[in-house]
């Protein structure tokens, strides 16, 4: 079952959000409410196939560096789950089973992970464990509390408090697990803020660092030398792997 938005000011509140922060995350939901039919054509305009493709393989074969067969993944602000199912279908190709959740706090996007046949977790990023519980009471799903991957991909930037989710991902990580983020790169481009619905212009790699450093003993950042394309403007693509 997908929540309607009745149900997620609940659990917002439930979550112990105050009322400026759950102002904040509606405003985030509406916007992706609107972006959700379409988020697969988006992300193919911001990146070129083979931008994509290559995108896919680093979190293919950080998960591949683990050394199993079998691994339960946990996507983070899936949206519509255009990576989640490439990555999925990347893992199977070479032999591990991957048994796949998506989270996001958009209902419609909650739908396509559905349709795409990935468990669907609604949930809230900076409070990840606490919002499977609530996911496993209230809508149907019998999600894992760990997970030996946690990945996000082009949605950190969204994030209202970037650290927060650091630690959210840290406390639902299985013993040898990582995470991995990509994401956009420090810019300038503020209209994204209206444009994009943007909390952060990105980060820089000494930011992303820092705050991996505070949460995570293995703090592994790099630029990915991979841009994405938004109304004419390329904004760079990073890498980061937390263990
Ligand atoms: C730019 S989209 C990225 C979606 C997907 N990861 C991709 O690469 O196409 C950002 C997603 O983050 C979700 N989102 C924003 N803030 C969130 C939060 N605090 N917790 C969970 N999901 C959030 C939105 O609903 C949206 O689906």
């Amino acid at each position: 079952m997908i929540p309607s938005i009745k149900e997620i000011r609940l659990f917002l509140r439930r979550l112990g959000f105050d009322q400026g922060s759950i102002k904040e995350l509606i405003e985030q939901i509406e916007y992706f409410e609107t972006e959700a039919p379409e988020r697969d054509d988006i992300v193919r305009d911001y990146l070129r196939n083979e931008c994509i493709e290559r995108l896919v393989d680093e979190i293919v074969k950080e998960v591949i560096r683990l050394g199993r067969k079998d691994v339960r993944i946990l996507d983070v602000a899936a949206g519509s789950g255009f990576f989640t199912e490439r990555v999925k279908n990347g893992l199977e190709s070479r032999g591990v089973r991957a048994e796949i959740y998506g989270l996001d706090i958009t209902p419609s996007m909650l739908k396509r992970l559905k349709k795409k046949g990935i468990t669907p977790i609604w949930g809230v990023a900076e409070k990840i464990r606490e919002s499977i519980e609530i996911a496993n009471e209230h809508c149907g799903i019998n999600a894992p509390k760990e997970f030996d991957v946690v990945l996000s991909t082009l949605a950190f930037h969204h994030f209202l408090k970037p650290e927060a989710v650091l630690g959210s991902m840290k406390e639902v990580l299985a013993n040898g697990g990582k995470v991995v983020i990509i994401d956009v790169l420090k810019h300038s481009h503020s209209e994204f803020k209206d444009t994009l619905k943007d909390t952060h212009l990105g980060f820089s790699l000494g930011e992303i660092k820092e705050m991996g450093s505070k949460v995570f003993g293995k703090v592994e950042v790099r630029p990915l030398g991979l841009h994405c394309e938004v109304d004419g403007v390329l904004i760079g693509l990073y890498r980061a792997v937390f263990a």
